[in-house]
């Protein structure tokens, strides 16, 4: 037990114990791509209004895409006959959506400014406008990174123990990072969009107690213990398509969907229980913490200058076109 807790510290290590430092900058397509904003807001609004559920499932490509490897789109290619995808990582497989609008965004991109734009920034541009689309705040991104020439699924597959491992764990990786606890706790506030699979809380809904039983019993019924793997459910129960601070009440009331988000509220006084609470009753507090977490994070191990490449289908590295 105590080594194989020792192995997950060594993972997470490996995975998240690098900081870099961007140089990036707010007008860096002011010259070469004026257009970026307008194309890229117009198909978001577009995706969201065809399917409101799609602007949580780009929003998540942001936190998959800086949380393996840096904010360097390695998360958008595909598997090829050489190289596995990060698609087929344990936390993206079968729940990772929203590829098709990158895609669509890209070829408006190209067309109107041929490899200028990089997918990285296109997944930071595009998650910003989800956020403000859905109700939540507005924020200026920073822009300049450029795309991987690799994918990281071995790195990609090791989140899963860090996952596992629970709080202090995942407050640990963020903070090898150079995010705070604090941030931490506002960047989960994503989870107030967006839906989970039954899969992701099964457990929850029938092994735990730290959830409102009726609340619990009305999620089996969707859910039930053997078989509909792949049912949804609203990840914030109350709006799930509003990005507000209402997945935070539901923490208070013991009514959060999965696991790891009720975690962060025990009414025991637990670690990151203020923050909650701080959260819950200020809308204000959460959207300011927020825009700060997702800036940090947007700038986690990105590539700049003469690094990497500006791909032309976010799908595959230059040279296998
Ligand atoms: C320790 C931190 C986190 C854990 C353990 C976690 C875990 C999960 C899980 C299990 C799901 C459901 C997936 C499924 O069943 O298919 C999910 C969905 C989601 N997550 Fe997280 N998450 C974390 C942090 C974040 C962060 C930082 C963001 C964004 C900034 C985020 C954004 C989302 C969104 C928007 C969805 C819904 C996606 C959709 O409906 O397609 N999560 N997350
Ligand atoms: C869940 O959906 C995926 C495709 O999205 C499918 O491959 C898988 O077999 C489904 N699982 C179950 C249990 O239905
Ligand atoms: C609540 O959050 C705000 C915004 O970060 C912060 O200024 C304030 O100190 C926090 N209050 C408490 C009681 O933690």
């Amino acid at each position: 037990m105590a080594s194989l807790l020792f192995l997950q510290w060594c993972m997470i290590y490996i995975l998240f114990g690098s900081v870099a430092f961007a140089q990036l900058s707010d007008n860096f397509y002011s010259k070469s791509c004026p257009q970026v904003f307008s194309i890229i807001e117009d198909e978001v609004k577009y995706a969201i209004n065809k399917e409101p559920r799609m602007g949580a499932s780009l929003l998540r490509l942001q936190f998959h895409d800086c949380g393996v490897s840096g904010c360097d789109a390695s998360i958008l290619l595909d598997e090829t006959p050489t190289s596995s995808s990060e698609k087929s990582a344990m936390i993206n497989l079968n729940s990772a959506r929203g590829f098709e609008v990158i895609d669509t965004i890209k070829a408006r991109l190209e067309k109107a400014c041929p490899g200028v734009v990089s997918c990285a920034d296109i997944i930071t541009i595009v998650a910003r406008d989800c956020v403000s689309t859905l109700g939540g705040p507005s924020y200026t991104v920073p822009l300049g990174r450029r795309d991987s020439t690799d994918s990281h699924k071995f790195k990609a597959d090791l989140l899963v123990p860090v996952f596992l491992a629970g709080l202090h764990a995942q407050i640990f990786a963020f903070k090898l990072k150079g995010i705070s606890k604090t941030e931490f706790v506002a960047l989960t506030g994503a989870h107030t969009v967006g839906m989970a699979r039954c899969t992701s809380y099964r457990d929850h809904i029938y092994d735990d107690n730290n959830i409102d039983p009726v609340f619990a019993a009305s999620l089996q019924a969707n859910c039930p213990k053997e078989g509909g793997d792949n049912n949804t459910t609203p990840i914030d129960s109350t709006t799930p398509f509003v990005f507000d601070n209402a997945y935070f009440i539901n923490l208070m009331n013991k009514k959060g969907v999965l696991p790891t988000d009720q975690a962060l509220y025990t009414g025991e006084g637990g670690p990151t229980d203020a923050i909650v609470a701080n959260y819950s009753s200020s809308k204000d507090n959460f959207f300011k913490d927020f825009v700060t977490a997702i800036l940090k994070f947007g700038q986690l191990g990105v590539l700049t200058g003469t690094d990497g490449e500006i791909r032309t289908n976010c799908r595959k590295v230059n040279t296998a076109n």
